[in-house]
Protein backbone atom coordinates (compact mmCIF):
# COMPACT_ATOMS: atom_id res chain seq x y z
CA UNK A 1 0.00 0.00 0.00
CA UNK A 2 1.18 3.33 -0.46
CA UNK A 3 1.63 5.66 2.41
CA UNK A 4 -1.99 8.09 1.35
CA UNK A 5 -3.39 4.61 1.31
CA UNK A 6 -2.26 3.44 4.32
CA UNK A 7 -3.02 6.38 6.20
CA UNK A 8 -6.90 6.68 4.88
CA UNK A 9 -7.31 3.17 5.85
CA UNK A 10 -6.21 3.97 9.90
CA UNK A 11 -7.86 7.61 9.23
CA UNK A 12 -11.70 6.10 8.24
CA UNK A 13 -11.52 3.21 11.52
CA UNK A 14 -10.42 6.18 13.64
CA UNK A 15 -13.13 8.30 12.29
CA UNK A 16 -15.58 4.94 12.30
CA UNK A 17 -15.05 4.61 15.83
CA UNK A 18 -15.05 7.98 16.75
CA UNK A 19 -18.47 8.83 15.00
CA UNK A 20 -19.87 5.97 17.24
CA UNK A 21 -18.98 7.47 20.26
CA UNK A 22 -21.49 9.76 22.62
CA UNK A 23 -24.77 8.91 20.80
CA UNK A 24 -27.07 9.28 23.76
CA UNK A 25 -30.04 11.08 23.48
CA UNK A 26 -30.99 12.24 27.00
CA UNK A 27 -32.19 15.54 28.18
CA UNK A 28 -28.37 16.72 28.99
CA UNK A 29 -27.48 15.55 24.82
CA UNK A 30 -26.12 18.80 23.89
CA UNK A 31 -23.17 18.21 26.32
CA UNK A 32 -22.91 15.08 23.78
CA UNK A 33 -23.68 17.01 20.33
CA UNK A 34 -20.95 19.87 21.53
CA UNK A 35 -18.22 17.18 21.96
CA UNK A 36 -19.22 15.49 18.90
CA UNK A 37 -19.23 18.78 17.12
CA UNK A 38 -15.83 19.25 17.98
CA UNK A 39 -14.49 15.45 17.77
CA UNK A 40 -15.83 15.08 14.59
CA UNK A 41 -15.04 18.15 12.68
CA UNK A 42 -12.51 16.64 10.61
CA UNK A 43 -8.78 16.94 12.24
CA UNK A 44 -5.95 15.42 10.41
CA UNK A 45 -5.71 12.79 13.40
CA UNK A 46 -2.03 12.77 13.17
CA UNK A 47 -2.08 11.53 16.75
CA UNK A 48 -4.37 8.76 16.61
CA UNK A 49 -2.59 7.40 13.37
CA UNK A 50 0.90 7.13 15.06
CA UNK A 51 -0.72 5.05 17.25
CA UNK A 52 -1.68 2.52 14.53
CA UNK A 53 1.89 2.90 12.67
CA UNK A 54 3.58 2.28 15.39
CA UNK A 55 1.29 -0.84 16.99
CA UNK A 56 2.16 -1.93 13.24
CA UNK A 57 5.76 -1.21 12.96
CA UNK A 58 6.63 -3.65 16.03
CA UNK A 59 3.86 -6.19 14.78
CA UNK A 60 1.30 -5.52 16.67
CA UNK A 61 -2.71 -6.07 14.76
CA UNK A 62 -3.14 -2.42 14.82
CA UNK A 63 -6.92 -2.69 14.63
CA UNK A 64 -6.79 -3.84 18.32
CA UNK A 65 -4.97 -0.32 19.04
CA UNK A 66 -7.99 1.88 17.61
CA UNK A 67 -9.35 2.34 21.12
CA UNK A 68 -6.17 3.59 22.39
CA UNK A 69 -5.65 6.03 19.44
CA UNK A 70 -8.95 7.21 19.79
CA UNK A 71 -8.74 7.73 23.48
CA UNK A 72 -6.01 10.05 22.72
CA UNK A 73 -8.22 12.04 19.91
CA UNK A 74 -10.81 12.64 22.68
CA UNK A 75 -7.97 14.30 24.73
CA UNK A 76 -6.41 16.49 22.07
CA UNK A 77 -9.80 17.42 20.91
CA UNK A 78 -10.77 18.47 24.77
CA UNK A 79 -7.22 20.86 24.42
CA UNK A 80 -8.34 22.40 21.52
CA UNK A 81 -11.80 23.17 22.38
CA UNK A 82 -10.29 24.87 25.75
CA UNK A 83 -7.77 26.19 23.86
CA UNK A 84 -9.94 28.29 21.89
CA UNK A 85 -11.98 29.90 24.47
CA UNK A 86 -11.90 33.46 25.15
CA UNK A 87 -9.84 33.19 28.22
CA UNK A 88 -6.95 31.08 26.32
CA UNK A 89 -6.56 31.89 22.28
CA UNK A 90 -9.97 33.26 22.00
CA UNK A 91 -10.11 31.79 18.41
CA UNK A 92 -13.47 31.34 15.94
CA UNK A 93 -12.64 29.15 13.87
CA UNK A 94 -11.23 25.44 14.45
CA UNK A 95 -10.98 22.80 11.83
CA UNK A 96 -12.70 24.57 9.60
CA UNK A 97 -15.70 25.82 11.51
CA UNK A 98 -16.89 28.01 14.18
CA UNK A 99 -15.14 27.36 17.49
CA UNK A 100 -17.20 24.65 20.19
CA UNK A 101 -17.92 28.01 22.19
CA UNK A 102 -19.14 29.76 19.52
CA UNK A 103 -22.23 27.37 18.64
CA UNK A 104 -22.55 26.28 22.32
CA UNK A 105 -21.68 29.15 24.39
CA UNK A 106 -18.69 29.22 26.71
CA UNK A 107 -19.73 27.39 29.89
CA UNK A 108 -21.06 24.24 27.17
CA UNK A 109 -17.57 23.97 25.62
CA UNK A 110 -15.87 23.90 28.69
CA UNK A 111 -17.99 21.21 30.25
CA UNK A 112 -17.64 19.60 26.84
CA UNK A 113 -13.71 19.30 27.17
CA UNK A 114 -14.79 18.82 30.86
CA UNK A 115 -16.67 15.31 29.62
CA UNK A 116 -13.71 14.06 26.68
CA UNK A 117 -11.12 14.10 29.62
CA UNK A 118 -12.48 10.92 31.73
CA UNK A 119 -14.14 9.52 28.65
CA UNK A 120 -10.97 9.11 27.07
CA UNK A 121 -9.60 6.96 30.54
CA UNK A 122 -12.84 4.89 30.47
CA UNK A 123 -12.41 3.70 26.85
CA UNK A 124 -7.90 2.98 27.87
CA UNK A 125 -9.96 1.17 30.61
CA UNK A 126 -11.75 -0.80 28.31
CA UNK A 127 -9.97 -1.40 25.11
CA UNK A 128 -10.71 -4.76 24.30
CA UNK A 129 -8.35 -6.92 22.98
CA UNK A 130 -5.75 -5.77 25.14
CA UNK A 131 -4.25 -7.07 29.09
CA UNK A 132 -4.78 -5.56 31.67
CA UNK A 133 -1.44 -4.77 32.00
CA UNK A 134 -2.05 -2.73 28.84
CA UNK A 135 -4.49 -1.17 29.49
CA UNK A 136 -2.87 0.30 32.76
CA UNK A 137 0.12 1.25 31.13
CA UNK A 138 -1.81 3.15 28.35
CA UNK A 139 -3.63 5.05 31.05
CA UNK A 140 -0.61 6.12 33.11
CA UNK A 141 1.07 7.09 30.15
CA UNK A 142 -1.92 9.02 28.71
CA UNK A 143 -2.26 10.91 32.61
CA UNK A 144 1.24 12.17 32.69
CA UNK A 145 1.52 13.46 29.25
CA UNK A 146 -2.27 15.16 29.83
CA UNK A 147 -1.67 16.48 33.16
CA UNK A 148 0.14 18.96 34.97
CA UNK A 149 3.26 18.25 34.07
CA UNK A 150 2.44 17.36 30.68
CA UNK A 151 0.24 19.56 27.75
CA UNK A 152 -1.35 21.93 30.89
CA UNK A 153 2.13 22.77 31.82
CA UNK A 154 3.32 23.81 28.17
CA UNK A 155 -0.11 25.50 27.99
CA UNK A 156 0.34 27.11 31.27
CA UNK A 157 3.62 28.49 29.77
CA UNK A 158 2.70 29.19 26.35
CA UNK A 159 0.05 31.71 28.06
CA UNK A 160 2.61 33.01 30.71
CA UNK A 161 4.57 34.08 27.60
CA UNK A 162 7.76 34.40 29.45
CA UNK A 163 10.12 32.42 27.28
CA UNK A 164 13.15 33.38 27.35
CA UNK A 165 15.42 32.25 24.03
CA UNK A 166 15.35 29.21 21.90
CA UNK A 167 15.62 26.88 24.98
CA UNK A 168 12.94 27.91 27.20
CA UNK A 169 10.28 27.54 23.91
CA UNK A 170 11.80 24.09 22.77
CA UNK A 171 11.04 22.95 26.42
CA UNK A 172 7.53 24.93 25.94
CA UNK A 173 6.94 23.01 22.80
CA UNK A 174 8.15 19.79 23.90
CA UNK A 175 5.40 20.27 26.92
CA UNK A 176 2.38 21.72 24.85
CA UNK A 177 2.27 19.71 21.94
CA UNK A 178 5.35 16.89 22.50
CA UNK A 179 3.83 15.30 25.24
CA UNK A 180 0.79 14.35 23.54
CA UNK A 181 2.65 13.11 19.84
CA UNK A 182 4.78 11.62 22.57
CA UNK A 183 2.21 9.68 23.74
CA UNK A 184 0.35 8.80 20.51
CA UNK A 185 4.32 6.73 19.61
CA UNK A 186 4.00 5.04 23.23
CA UNK A 187 0.47 3.75 23.14
CA UNK A 188 1.27 2.06 19.98
CA UNK A 189 4.06 0.86 21.54
CA UNK A 190 2.26 -0.48 24.40
CA UNK A 191 -0.24 -2.06 22.08
CA UNK A 192 2.12 -4.03 20.32
CA UNK A 193 4.25 -4.95 23.67
CA UNK A 194 7.16 -3.17 22.23
CA UNK A 195 10.43 -3.56 23.39
CA UNK A 196 12.29 -1.01 25.78
CA UNK A 197 14.58 -0.55 22.82
CA UNK A 198 11.62 0.02 20.34
CA UNK A 199 10.08 2.15 23.23
CA UNK A 200 12.71 4.50 23.17
CA UNK A 201 13.18 4.54 19.43
CA UNK A 202 9.47 5.77 19.24
CA UNK A 203 10.34 7.74 21.77
CA UNK A 204 12.83 9.83 20.04
CA UNK A 205 10.99 10.13 16.64
CA UNK A 206 7.89 11.46 18.46
CA UNK A 207 9.98 14.14 20.39
CA UNK A 208 11.63 15.14 16.80
CA UNK A 209 8.56 15.09 15.18
CA UNK A 210 6.45 16.78 17.92
CA UNK A 211 9.42 19.63 18.12
CA UNK A 212 9.20 20.21 13.76
CA UNK A 213 4.75 19.92 13.85
CA UNK A 214 4.61 22.79 16.44
CA UNK A 215 7.73 24.85 14.95
CA UNK A 216 5.39 24.45 11.37
CA UNK A 217 2.14 25.32 13.25
CA UNK A 218 3.72 28.39 14.50
CA UNK A 219 4.83 28.87 10.79
CA UNK A 220 1.54 28.41 9.49
CA UNK A 221 0.15 30.76 12.12
CA UNK A 222 1.71 33.80 9.73
CA UNK A 223 2.39 32.19 6.47
CA UNK A 224 -0.70 30.21 5.98
CA UNK A 225 -4.40 30.98 4.22
CA UNK A 226 -6.69 30.86 6.90
CA UNK A 227 -9.74 28.89 5.01
CA UNK A 228 -6.74 26.00 3.37
CA UNK A 229 -5.73 26.07 7.65
CA UNK A 230 -9.20 25.99 9.06
CA UNK A 231 -8.30 27.95 11.98
CA UNK A 232 -7.28 31.28 12.36
CA UNK A 233 -3.81 33.18 11.14
CA UNK A 234 -1.65 35.95 12.91
CA UNK A 235 -3.56 34.67 16.26
CA UNK A 236 -0.09 34.38 17.35
CA UNK A 237 1.01 37.87 16.68
CA UNK A 238 -2.63 39.57 18.16
CA UNK A 239 -1.93 37.62 21.43
CA UNK A 240 1.91 38.92 21.04
CA UNK A 241 2.86 34.77 21.66
CA UNK A 242 6.77 34.42 21.24
CA UNK A 243 6.92 31.52 18.51
CA UNK A 244 9.59 30.23 16.65
CA UNK A 245 9.00 32.37 13.76
CA UNK A 246 8.93 35.79 16.33
CA UNK A 247 12.12 34.20 18.20
CA UNK A 248 14.34 33.11 15.00
CA UNK A 249 12.44 33.97 11.71
CA UNK A 250 11.23 31.99 8.52
CA UNK A 251 14.27 30.48 7.23
CA UNK A 252 15.76 28.95 10.60
CA UNK A 253 12.49 28.33 11.11
CA UNK A 254 12.62 25.89 8.13
CA UNK A 255 15.77 24.65 8.92
CA UNK A 256 14.92 23.52 12.07
CA UNK A 257 11.65 21.69 10.95
CA UNK A 258 14.29 19.72 8.45
CA UNK A 259 17.03 19.00 11.08
CA UNK A 260 14.13 17.76 13.79
CA UNK A 261 12.06 15.80 10.75
CA UNK A 262 15.80 14.11 9.78
CA UNK A 263 16.54 12.96 13.63
CA UNK A 264 12.98 11.41 13.56
CA UNK A 265 13.40 9.47 10.46
CA UNK A 266 16.89 8.54 11.96
CA UNK A 267 15.38 7.19 15.04
CA UNK A 268 12.95 4.74 13.50
CA UNK A 269 15.26 4.02 10.27
CA UNK A 270 16.33 0.55 10.96
CA UNK A 271 13.17 -0.71 11.72
CA UNK A 272 11.62 -2.88 8.97
CA UNK A 273 8.36 -1.55 7.59
CA UNK A 274 9.42 1.90 9.06
CA UNK A 275 8.48 3.54 5.26
CA UNK A 276 5.23 4.98 6.65
CA UNK A 277 6.93 6.17 9.29
CA UNK A 278 9.51 8.31 6.88
CA UNK A 279 7.13 9.42 4.87
CA UNK A 280 4.51 11.11 7.55
CA UNK A 281 7.77 12.77 9.39
CA UNK A 282 8.41 14.33 5.58
CA UNK A 283 4.55 15.30 5.03
CA UNK A 284 4.47 17.42 8.41
CA UNK A 285 7.41 18.76 7.36
CA UNK A 286 5.58 19.99 4.28
CA UNK A 287 2.21 20.25 5.64
CA UNK A 288 0.13 23.26 4.72
CA UNK A 289 -2.54 22.46 7.12
C1 LIG B 1 -3.25 21.63 16.52
O1 LIG B 1 -3.03 20.28 16.28
C2 LIG B 1 -2.70 21.99 17.85
C3 LIG B 1 -1.25 21.86 17.95
C4 LIG B 1 -0.71 21.14 18.87
C5 LIG B 1 -0.40 22.55 17.04
P1 LIG B 1 -3.32 19.66 14.84
O2 LIG B 1 -2.63 20.49 13.80
O3 LIG B 1 -2.98 18.22 14.87
O4 LIG B 1 -4.87 19.88 14.70
P2 LIG B 1 -5.98 18.93 14.04
O5 LIG B 1 -6.22 17.81 14.99
O6 LIG B 1 -5.49 18.47 12.70
O7 LIG B 1 -7.19 19.84 13.92
C1 LIG C 1 -2.20 24.51 21.22
O1 LIG C 1 -1.20 25.23 20.61
C2 LIG C 1 -1.71 23.23 21.71
C3 LIG C 1 -2.73 22.57 22.52
C4 LIG C 1 -4.02 22.68 22.34
C5 LIG C 1 -2.27 21.73 23.60
P1 LIG C 1 -1.69 26.40 19.66
O2 LIG C 1 -2.51 27.38 20.41
O3 LIG C 1 -0.53 26.90 18.90
O4 LIG C 1 -2.62 25.56 18.68
P2 LIG C 1 -3.52 26.19 17.55
O5 LIG C 1 -2.60 26.98 16.65
O6 LIG C 1 -4.56 27.03 18.23
O7 LIG C 1 -4.08 24.98 16.85
MG1 LIG D 1 -2.66 28.05 22.36
MG1 LIG E 1 -4.45 28.17 19.82
MG1 LIG F 1 -0.71 27.57 16.84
Amino acid sequence: MTYQETYRTYQSEIERYLAGLFLNQEDYHVLQDAMRYSLLAGGKRVRPVLTLAFSTLFGGQWRQAVPFACALELVHTYSLIHDDLPAMDNDDLRRGKPTCHKVYGEATAILAGDALQPEAFGILAGAEGLSHRQRVEAVAALAAACGGNGMVAGQILDLEGKTGGEEALRRLHSLKTGALIRCAAALGCIAADASPEQKNAAASYAENLGLAFQIRDDMLDELADERELGKPTGSDQRDGKCTFLTLLGAERCQELVRQYTNAAKAAVSGYPGCEFLLSLAEQMAERRV
